[in-house]
């Protein structure tokens, strides 16, 4: 779907009904977003990766509500197509309803048109419930899910065996029953991702959960070459951003040295009649 009518949790459904893949990417800020929102993409997630690609943290756990409001307002104002979405950040929504719509509903107010959770416990399946009824359009995220990356160990592939894909059927199932909109499945084997996308109504958006998903997401620093971290296997790299800013940094610091930058086009000059002036005051 590349029209341009603006993209939302209508479209979503759509898609899925008309098995349309839906293409999602992250986006951090203004220009990124303007041009991710330009090639069509269907939907750009503000995820707290930002912790790791934009604040250098080693996991997503320090991004507060503040960072998300800061970046969601500049990515919000570079889109005018793509559906919006911002995640909620660890401890923005883990201390009660009350607590997650306000959080939330800054977020909206921030410019997403949505709000990406993680989990599908009793106490988060509340919250979305409780979400969608104030008008607000919630994401699902299972799988692995990296707020969790304390309880879970480290970064392993979820729904592995068939009980564990059958029990990730039954949280997206729950996730769809309590008014989320799509759902986002990472790090799921192949099998395990097509088999829960064929049996729920809501869209899977797969980030290392192969082909069989609805759509697919991944974060703009990976498929750019630009994050400075590791890169997952489920990673495809479209560019190599890291060789043309270490590249541009190395002739713009040389050109400096050899006094070749600023060129005469970069410059700013005086009318004759001041510069003048100038050499006559000098002279005196
Ligand atoms: O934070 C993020 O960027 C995410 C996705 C990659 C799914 O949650």
């Amino acid at each position: 779907m590349t029209e341009n009518k603006p993209v939302t949790i209508r479209t979503f459904r759509q898609m899925k009904e008309r098995k349309e893949k839906i293409s999602m990417l992250t986006a951090y800020d203004f220009s990124t977003a303007k041009y991710i929102d330009e090639s069509g993409i269907d939907s750009i997630l503000i995820g707290d990766s930002l912790g790791m690609t934009i604040l250098g943290y080693d996991t997503t756990l320090n991004v507060t509500i503040e960072d998300m409001l800061t970046f969601t307002k500049a990515v919000s104002k570079g889109v005018k197509r793509a559906l919006v979405i911002a995640d909620m950040p660890f401890l923005s929504y883990q201390v009660s309803k009350e607590q997650a719509t306000l959080n939330a509903g800054k977020l909206i107010q921030a410019g997403a048109q949505a709000v990406k959770l993680e989990g599908a416990s009793d106490f988060i399946l509340d919250e979305i419930s409780h979400l969608t009824q104030s008008g607000i359009n919630v994401a699902g995220h299972i799988g692995f899910t990296p707020q969790y990356i304390n309880t879970i160990g480290g970064y392993y592939i979820q729904g592995k065996s068939y009980e564990n894909t059958l029990k990730l059927l039954d949280s997206a199932k729950r996730l769809e029953e309590n008014g989320a909109f799509c759902v986002i499945l990472e790090m799921v084997p192949e099998e395990s991702a097509k088999f829960i996308s064929e049996n729920i109504n809501i869209p899977t958006i797969g980030i290392g959960a192969g082909v069989f998903c609805d759509g697919q997401v991944l974060v703009i620093d990976d498929i750019l070459g630009k994050f400075a971290g590791n890169i997952p296997k489920f990673v495809k790299q479209y560019a190599n951003i890291k060789d043309i800013i270490k590249n541009a940094a190395s002739s713009y610091n040389k050109e400096v040295k050899e006094k070749v930058f600023p060129l005469k086009e970069n410059t700013f000059n005086l009318s004759d009649e001041e510069r003048e002036k100038l050499e006559y005051s000098i002279t005196k």
